[in-house]
């Protein structure tokens, strides 16, 4: 009974591994480590590398390790890349989501998880996003998701797995120091880069129609998407076929671009240095966009444990590991 997390050796997956193995379940990893890290993946959980457009090699390691679910957060997840390579994003995100689907319906695996986005919405104009909001993706990454869903529930459906898709929010912070992301896309770690560079943190837009003018987001601590995970997990082995999901991770609490760089400044001791500057909205960022967090608590019974300056504590114990001249 093991449990098959492909991108297990990227940020989120590295979570998702520790969280399942402290509850006590079955893993191993598969992962190209295109963006991964070996080191991430703790020594006595197999590790398979590979593409997930490797049928072959998929059909074995899904056979070989008896698995019987899979969580699947192997993917390409670069908004900007993906309008420039669009070709290359849905290669990997649904090419790649197919070829895994051919061999899990040909095995003896039961349950599938797959790691979608709150980017499957696009420029949604609600208060709150629920999993009835209306999906309407404004970019290839979220057009993969998208379709990504699809192709699991239709999968699941013919070939009595049962599935979830597991729309995440703006995910931040980390369970260990040396779990942290490593990516510097977002806005958390963007603002830790200027900071320790000695620039002012930037303000895409400060213009919209919001309390402070700034963009409000879901942020959610990667812990409690670890264990969302955990707790979906368990639930799709219990129920059995026919189950299907589709649910949001988040806090169903929004914090403003300003508040997080107010509270970044806190944390980091920097103070009146991450003042921001303001710039230009960026091209594509909705206003708002807040999960309702309903579903999940009533499917599931979970619901988020870190609040937004856990995340900052925690994101910013990772950054000055790897930048020890970061902190003031
Ligand atoms: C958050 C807000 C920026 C940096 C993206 C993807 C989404 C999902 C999560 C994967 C925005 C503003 C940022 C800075 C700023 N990805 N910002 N100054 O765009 O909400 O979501 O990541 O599933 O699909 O779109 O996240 O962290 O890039 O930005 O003002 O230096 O912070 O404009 O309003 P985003 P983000």
């Amino acid at each position: 009974m093991t449990w098959l997390i492909t991108g297990g050796a990227g940020f989120i997956g590295a979570h998702v591994v520790r969280a399942m193995r402290a509850a006590g379940e079955r893993v191993a990893v598969y992962d190209d480590l295109s963006t991964g890290d070996p080191a991430r993946v703790p020594r006595d959980v197999p590790f398979v590398r590979g593409s997930t457009l490797d049928a072959e090699l998929l059909r074995r390691t899904l056979a070989d390790l008896s698995v019987c679910g899979v969580v699947h957060l192997a993917a390409k997840k670069q908004v900007g890349e993906s309008v420039e390579r669009p070709l290359h994003y849905y290669r990997e995100n649904v090419q790649g989501l197919q070829t895994l689907l051919e061999a899990a319906a040909g095995g003896e695996v039961r349950a599938f998880l797959f790691s979608s986005s709150a980017a499957v919405y696009g420029m949604p104009d609600v208060r709150l996003v629920t999993e009835n909001t209306p999906c309407a993706p404004i970019n290839p990454y979220g057009e993969t998701k998208l379709a990504g869903e699809w192709m699991v529930r239709a999968a699941g459906r013919a070939h009595g797995i049962a599935t979830a898709s597991l729309r995440y929010f703006n995910v931040a912070g980390a369970a260990a120091p040396d779990l942290a992301d490593t990516g510097v896309s977002n806005l958390v770690p963007m603002v830790f880069e200027r900071l320790t560079r000695g620039e002012a943190p930037v303000v895409f837009g400060d213009d919209y129609d919001t309390d402070d003018g700034t963009c409000v987001r879901d942020f959610i601590h990667v812990d409690d998407i670890a264990s969302a995970h955990l707790a979906a997990a368990r639930a799709l082995l219990d129920r059995g076929p026919g189950t299907d999901l589709t649910l949001n991770i988040g806090r169903g609490e929004g914090v403003s671009v300003r508040e997080m760089i107010g509270l970044i400044g806190d944390v980091t001791g920097y103070g009146a240095a991450a003042e921001p500057v303001s710039a230009p909205r960026r091209a594509g960022d909705p206003a708002r966009v807040v999960a309702s967090a309903d579903r999940i608590r009533s499917e599931l019974g979970w619901s988020a444990r870190h609040d937004a300056r856990a995340m900052v504590v925690s994101a910013w114990e990772g950054w000055c590991l790897r930048n020890p001249g970061a902190r003031r």
